[in-house]
């Protein structure tokens, strides 16, 4: 979603916004821009669609990008008015003294604006962003200080906003402001930065402060002082940011997508470390805190997420309640939040978010925590929004993830509710399932390589791309543990490809969709070994006498049956227990090489952002 840089030292500013917007382009957006300050004057530059195009403005003021030292930027995810250059950010006051970049959403901004028409302001976009713009100026108006501008103005102002504003007549500062929207400041030498996410900012700096709801930053190259909302002066720790630079690189792959799904052997490795020490071992989870004698009185399970974490809580229900014995509701966050939900202090709350910071999920968190029950969060991202959130704290560490589809911290968020699913049960003293949970441990120490055995021998998925890549639909079946893995497949192939891609339990296809069949619509079918392969292969059969393509991913096919598929992948022997994180791997390739096939911006789909802080 929208991504936010901002400046202040005695380098080229132009250089550093440019750069640092670039390392937010993953966020997905459709317009950009920038305001550089030099003697007292504001130039903004904006431009529609990809940076290149700000880029190509810039070559032509040259003789400003070459002096200014300061300055702000901003890439524009369109939530209120078309996605062009008028809207883009950055947006000024009617005088052009004061410029203002935001994230977030000013929900009471037509009350606003009608007042400040009221006032004389004439407005130029259809933004909301412009109306804070124009208010804050007011307020600047009337103390003539634009830190106490923007304290007074957020005041008035409902939603969610994370602002870096500069005037004219205060050449030495920009001042920040963040309600429910990340902001982070860099911390530098002689300069300091503003940025709505790390990647931004890491190749300059590793230090940072982070900027809590209702404070407010005023920053200079040599000084950083942050006022709480009644205005007392606070110091925030400065904290360590986690990332490599050279981890926001592709390094040598065509595309994030496919180096991400390519490091998830290690990202197995990763979160299974110190964690799962050898099959005969207890699962060590310190990060979960509640006792042992909490555990067991937790009555009911809730997990909430969107999208693809949503796909890989709805997997682990299969796994708690197997080994936990406890009920488990899955939902979508977006759901969750408009309707009487009913938890208590014995529920257990699971949020599941690769960003930490999606709107939907954090809303939804913050209602229930008001219900005493016990929030565990399992997040890529430690130091998100989420994360403060959390009673108790389970990172997968799977590295940033710069593709806006999710591949590798999905396959972490599953490894994380196998752990988790292991340790309720060890910490309840459920003994029935020891030897199946001693099994599972031994699968999930061999699935690292297993995963590296699969991605090491894609020839026959590039084929199978190539082959189907000019298809319009596509169905996706599995039943039990793989029917999330079928919705999280279809998602992966729509988000990058703009198929139109469905998933269904194999079991409902005879109840509605079956109705859809024909030589024109391919039905990939995942089937492995266990107490669903028999049910699945009949409905295979079902969507074959329809004369659908099929596909199967499987790990054992008999020879009797394989002429009723068209197309066969296998993967790696496995148990149908822990088979989701394998064909997984086969989906997001398959979904992988038809976008790329087909010529299309894989790791920045349209219209998608990476991370969703709106509801
Ligand atoms: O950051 P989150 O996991 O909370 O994001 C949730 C969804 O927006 C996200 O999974 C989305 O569906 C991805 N584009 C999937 O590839």
């Amino acid at each position: 979603m929208c991504g936010i840089i901002g400046y202040i030292g005695d380098k080229k500013a132009s250089d550093i916004l440019i750069s640092g917007l670039s390392h937010l382009e993953y966020r997905g957006y459709d317009s950009a821009g920038i305001a550089l300050c030099y003697n007292g004057t504001t130039n903004v530059y904006k431009a529609q669609g990809k940076l290149i195009n700000l880029s190509e403005v810039l070559k032509t003021k040259q003789e400003i990008c070459d002096v200014a030292t300061k300055g702000i930027g901003h890439i524009r995810w369109a939530t209120h008015g078309l996605p062009t250059t008028t809207n883009a950010h950055p947006h000024t006051c009617n005088c052009k003294n004061f410029t203002l970049v935001h994230n977030g959403i000013i929900e009471n901004y037509q009350e606003l604006k009608e007042e400040l028409v009221n006032c004389g302001c004439i407005f130029q976009s259809q933004t909301d962003t412009e109306v804070a713009a124009h208010l804050i100026a007011h307020e600047y108006g009337k103390t003539k200080d634009l830190l106490s501008a923007m304290q007074s103005a957020v005041k008035k102002i409902k939603g969610a906003f994370a602002f870096c504003a500069i005037h004219n007549n205060e050449p030495d500062k920009i001042v920040v402001a963040k309600r429910n929207a990340p902001l982070i400041i860099g911390v530098g030498e002689g300069e300091n930065f503003i940025a709505s996410d790390i990647p931004a900012i890491i190749e300059y700096t590793k230090k940072a402060i982070y900027l809590s709801d209702y404070q407010v930053g005023v920053i200079k190259k040599d000084s950083i002082k942050i006022y709480d909302e009644n205005n007392t002066l606070i110091t925030n720790k400065i904290e360590h940011l986690p990332f490599e630079a050279m981890a926001i690189s592709k390094m040598g792959y065509k595309h994030f997508m496919l180096k991400e799904i390519h490091e998830q052997g290690d990202v197995v490795r990763n979160v299974l470390s110190g964690k799962l020490i050898s099959p005969e071992h207890q699962i060590q989870l310190n990060e979960f805190k509640l006792t042992s004698e909490k555990i067991k009185n937790i009555s009911r399970i809730q997990i909430i997420a969107c999208g693809t974490s949503l796909h890989a809580g709805m997997a682990g229900k299969y796994i708690i309640e197997k080994f936990a014995n406890i009920p488990v509701d899955v939902e979508a966050s977006s759901e969750y939040i408009y309707r009487d939900t009913i938890a208590d202090k014995n529920t257990l709350v699971i949020g599941i978010s690769q960003s930490g910071e999606t709107a939907d999920t954090i809303t939804a968190i913050k209602q229930v925590k008001a219900q005493n029950s016990h929030i565990a969060i399992i997040t890529n991202r430690a130091d998100s929004t989420m994360a403060r959130l959390a009673d108790s704290l389970l990172p997968v560490n799977a590295g940033i993830e710069v593709s806006v589809a999710a591949t590798k911290s999905y396959m972490a968020q599953l490894i994380s509710l196998y752990l988790l699913a292991m340790y309720l049960s060890e910490q309840k003293n459920i003994t029935k399932y020891e030897t199946d949970i001693k099994n599972l441990k031994q699968e999930l120490i061999e699935l690292p390589n297993k995963i590296e055995t699969l991605l090491t021998n894609t020839a026959n998925i590039r084929e199978i791309a190539k082959k189907y890549s000019s298809y319009k639909d596509f169905i996706f079946i599995a039943r039990g543990i793989n029917f999330p893995s079928a919705l999280e497949g279809a998602l992966k192939l729509k988000e990058i490809s703009y198929i139109n891609a469905t998933g269904y339990g194999a079991g409902e296809l005879k109840h509605g969709p079956i109705a859809m069949l024909d030589e024109n619509m391919p039905v990939l079918a995942i089937l492995n070994t266990g107490i669903v392969y028999d049910k699945v292969l009949s409905n295979c059969e079902e969507a074959k006498a329809r004369q659908a393509k099929l596909i199967g991913v499987t790990d054992y096919l008999a020879d009797k049956d394989k002429d009723l598929f068209n197309d066969l992948i296998l993967i790696p022997s496995i148990s149908d227990l822990i088979s989701p994180a394998l064909n997984i791997v086969v989906l997001q390739l398959l979904a992988y090489y038809i976008a790329e096939y087909l010529g299309k911006d894989v790791d920045q789909p349209r219209n998608l952002a990476k991370s969703v802080t709106v509801e």
